[in-house]
């Protein structure tokens, strides 16, 4: 597993004081409040959580498995977001998805290894007339056709950490 998913001694201050007054039976609710924290839930924090409330690790590892708002990665530094809504849907929403399947390797709800990019899965940006629409960030790209794919995520491979307002792209709109 790469360093970026290295979890901090502080973060596990953190996690020690939400588990501090939990008990077996907050399993979940103290896993919601570790997420909302942390970002995610690593091995790390699994074990913590395991010890603290005394449940075994691999009943940990499954409830954080079965719940999609659970996440063992953090989001990437550049977070995609495909609408699915039903306007980009019939126009192609499937297919832009299975490009950046393609070419990043990861899936909705995963993050590449090199902590670059993560992707998720959401129901209408608002932009229903420009789809299929993705955001990248905080920007927005619309009327995507799947061949645009290579070229967007090449761009955000090159900045490294540069400006993420450098980019632009013919078809990016701002909802
Ligand atoms: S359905 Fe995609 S922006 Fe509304």
């Amino acid at each position: 597993m790469s360093g970026v998913f290295k979890v901090t001694e502080q973060q596990l201050k953190k996690v020690d004081s939400i588990l501090e007054n939990s008990e077996r039976g907050d399993l979940i609710p103290a896993l919601q409040k570790i997420q909302e924290e942390i970002g995610f839930l690593p091995k790390e924090i699994q074990v913590r959580v395991a010890e603290k409330l005394n449940i075994p690790l691999s009943e940990v590892y499954s409830i954080i498995t079965f719940y999609a708002l659970f996440s063992l990665k953090p989001k990437g530094k550049h977070h995609i977001n495909v609408c699915k809504g039903t306007a980009c849907y019939v126009k192609g929403a499937e297919r832009i998805l299975q490009k950046l399947k393609d070419v990043l390797g990861v899936g909705p709800g995963d993050t590449t290894d090199d902590g670059l990019f993560s992707i998720d899965v959401i129901r209408c940006l608002g932009a229903c007339g420009l789809g299929p629409v993705i955001t990248i960030n905080d920007k927005t790209y619309a009327r995507l056709k799947p061949d645009d794919i290579p070229r967007i995520i090449a761009k955000y491979k090159d900045m490294g950490t540069k400006d993420f307002e450098a980019v632009t792209q013919p078809r990016e709109a701002t909802v």
